[in-house]
């Protein structure tokens, strides 16, 4: 499964934890496609983290980055492409991403999603009094968004990361012909 050319980018949604940088990148080896990580994208043309982009210019500036950076990559060589979490939830984008490239949902339950991200201090987001009712407001608020994308892959906990990335890759090639994708 290797060498595909790809005719429409694949991106991938859902939370922050669900794995869609590590799913992505090692659907993309299995399939011989590029990868793009939409949060690196952000990071590498504002020359800073996403952490000091938020606490220095807030929320609504890393949006409006995040919407640049998605229409860049989606105007780039077809690629599997990781968004970063909160990136479907704007309507805009998610029509830009309707317009040029399929999307996937990698859904994992809440539980996990918190095992991933309790200690890692990256999420802007997250940093609350109560990170853990936060993060399961912020998935009951997006999920009837997330699950408006293309394709639903489901994610469980023991699930390795080549695991999903080969169920991802087979999803993929059987829509192929529906989709336009190969
Ligand atoms: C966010 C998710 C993060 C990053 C930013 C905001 C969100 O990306 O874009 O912290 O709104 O869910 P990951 O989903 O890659 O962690």
């Amino acid at each position: 499964m290797s060498n595909s050319a790809l005719k429409r980018p694949v991106v991938f949604v859902g939370m922050m934890g669900s794995g869609k940088s590590a799913v992505g990148s090692a659907a993309a080896k299995i399939l011989g496609v590029p990868f793009v990580d939409c949060d690196k994208e952000i990071e590498a043309s504002a020359g800073m983290s996403i952490a000091s982009i938020f606490s220095e210019f807030g929320e609504a500036r890393f949006r409006e980055a995040e919407t640049q950076a998605l229409n860049r990559v989606l105007q780039g060589p077809p690629a599997i492409i990781a968004a970063g979490g909160g990136t479907f939830m704007n309507e805009k984008n998610r029509e830009e991403i309707g317009k040029h490239a399929i999307s996937v949902w990698l859904k994992v339950a809440p539980d996990t999603l918190w095992q991933r991200v309790k200690h890692k201090t990256t999420r802007p987001l997250l940093k609350t009094p109560d990170p853990h009712g936060t993060l399961v407001n912020l998935l009951r608020e997006r999920e009837p968004i997330y699950a408006k994308a293309t394709l639903t892959v489901c994610s469980e906990q023991e699930c390795s990361v080549q695991t999903t990335a080969s169920r991802v890759a087979e999803r993929l090639l059987a829509k192929s012909a529906e989709f336009g994708i190969f």
